[in-house]
């Protein structure tokens, strides 16, 4: 429907509801001294606003609901493992349709299969488990960004774009036969959430054709990036948004999803290709790792739910709420003078943690100071993407502090409404007038792999250079 109002309204109403807890300062302070400052050891109920991530943390539709009731539980050919196959090759044209549990399932088997030591995979940036999986197969994953990515503060339409010249720069320094995959990813999630815009799509399939090198989407939110296309792109603002769709996966020899974003469901995933040799190897360690070749870790259920989902996730109507909510937030946190990534993403607002808190040093980790402060002032749990995330370490252990110092504040889909985001507003400007009382903190213990995760820290004591 034609919109002529500046108000942009959520499109639909709510029929189930599930009470938020409400906590005290004094009640979270005790919380994150239990979590030893790592919010992913929260209990989720002790949080009121969680933007940890848009990741199956969406409200499915009636609609999805009811698929849910009707899902075919068969072990071997469910009806609903047809309906998730028909709706994927409408959409990405891909004749493989492997449904796995999440993304990063997809991530471990395709690159098991094509993977391996002294291989690379080239990205415009890779999401951390995808890297993790790309490294655990003995491979290494070389990110891309383009130049504008890097400048928060000036708003550029297309920051997930892949900088072309220095794929091609690297490319022929290695040797095309070893890399085996480009990966883009539409949105850049590690970037601020920002589209990639359909020439650059063409530029890097290009690129690739040219060296012989196959092409995949990380599509998590492709209808996201398509919607952003037919935004900011020429030539694309009459253009439905399932054809844009259509015409990303086009350009590509295959793609995976983590269904948990933009299938609107809370688990899982596929990984989509042509290519029958990768795919019957793929099928070999889903059957090993996952599950038989017409569920893959899921339930038959949840296939039936992707379904519906990856249709209504088209509607252009949600897409324009969705992207409008982190316009929302994004610009009411600019107002308080808290800088972010510029424009926001289309799944969230990525606050520049360095440029806010310049008085924390970067090996204090000043992106994970601030998630925790957000935690404790209001109840707002986000995630850190800085140096706790990226996880680099010299050889005594010791963390490399990243080129960025982001805290995320993700919106699950459908979940929250306008005041609650006008709350998180409001403690920003709190935090934002107060932000000089927020410490460093010290890292107790850490894993190798994935760090953030499971981290221990705690804060920094007074006199060490804060
Ligand atoms: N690729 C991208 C671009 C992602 O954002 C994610 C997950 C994955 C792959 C892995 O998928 O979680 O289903 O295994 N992103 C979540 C996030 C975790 O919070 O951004 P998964």
């Amino acid at each position: 429907m034609e919109w002529k109002w500046k108000t942009i309204i959520e499109p639909f109403k709510i029929k189930t509801v599930e009470p938020l807890g409400l906590t005290t300062r004094e009640e979270r302070l005790t919380v994150l001294e239990q979590a030893h400052y790592n919010l992913f050891n929260i209990r989720a109920e002790k949080v009121l606003v969680d933007l940890l991530t848009d990741s199956g943390t969406g409200a499915m539709s009636a609609a999805q609901w009811g698929g849910i009731m009707v899902g075919d539980e068969s072990y071997a050919g469910a009806r609903s493992y047809y309906n998730f196959e028909k709706e994927i090759r409408g959409l990405t044209g891909f004749d493989e349709i492997i449904p796995v549990h999440q993304g990063r399932a997809a991530e471990k088997i395709l690159f098991g299969v094509i993977g391996g030591k002294g291989r690379y995979i080239i990205s415009n940036s890779h999401f951390d488990t995808t890297r993790a999986n790309v490294e655990f197969s003995g491979a290494q994953a070389m990110d891309f960004p383009v130049k504008e990515a890097m400048d928060f503060d000036r708003p550029a339409p297309f920051k997930g774009n892949a900088d072309i010249a220095a794929m091609e720069k690297f490319i022929k320094e290695k040797g095309a036969e070893n890399i085996p995959l480009c990966v883009m990813t539409v949105t850049n999630n590690s970037l601020g959430g920002q589209p990639v815009s359909m020439q650059n799509l063409k530029a890097a399939r290009g690129l690739c054709r040219k060296y012989g090198i196959s092409m995949f989407l990380d599509c998590a939110r492709f209808a996201e990036n398509a919607y952003f296309i037919k935004l900011r792109e020429k030539g694309y603002a009459q253009c439905p948004v399932k054809e844009i769709a259509q015409e990303m996966f086009k350009l590509a020899d295959g793609a995976w999803m983590s269904a948990k974003k933009d299938a609107l469901v809370n688990i899982g995933g596929f990984l989509a290709m042509n290519d029958r040799t990768w795919s019957a190897k793929a099928r070999q360690m889903l059957i090993l790792t996952e599950g038989f070749s017409t569920y893959g870790g899921l339930a038959g259920r949840d296939l039936e739910a992707i379904a519906i989902g990856l249709r209504e996730v088209l509607d252009e109507n949600y897409l324009q709420y969705r992207i409008r909510s982190a316009q929302y937030l994004g610009e009411g946190l600019l107002n308080h003078g808290v800088p972010i990534i510029n424009p926001p993403g289309g799944h969230g607002v990525y606050v520049n943690a360095k440029k806010f808190l310049p008085h924390i040093k970067p090996h204090q980790f000043p992106a994970q100071a601030l998630a925790c402060a957000l935690y404790l002032e209001g109840g707002i749990r986000g995630v850190e993407i800085g140096t706790l995330m990226f996880g680099k370490r010299d050889k005594a252990g010791k963390f490399l502090p990243a080129p960025m110092e982001l805290v995320r504040l993700a919106m699950p889909r459908r979940v929250y409404t306008q005041s609650h985001i006008d709350y998180v507003i409001e403690v920003f400007g709190w935090i934002a007038k107060n932000k000089k009382r927020i410490k460093g903190l010290e890292i107790m213990e850490a894993s190798e792999i994935l760090p953030h995760f499971t981290a221990k820290l705690k804060p920094v004591k007074p006199g060490k250079g804060t």
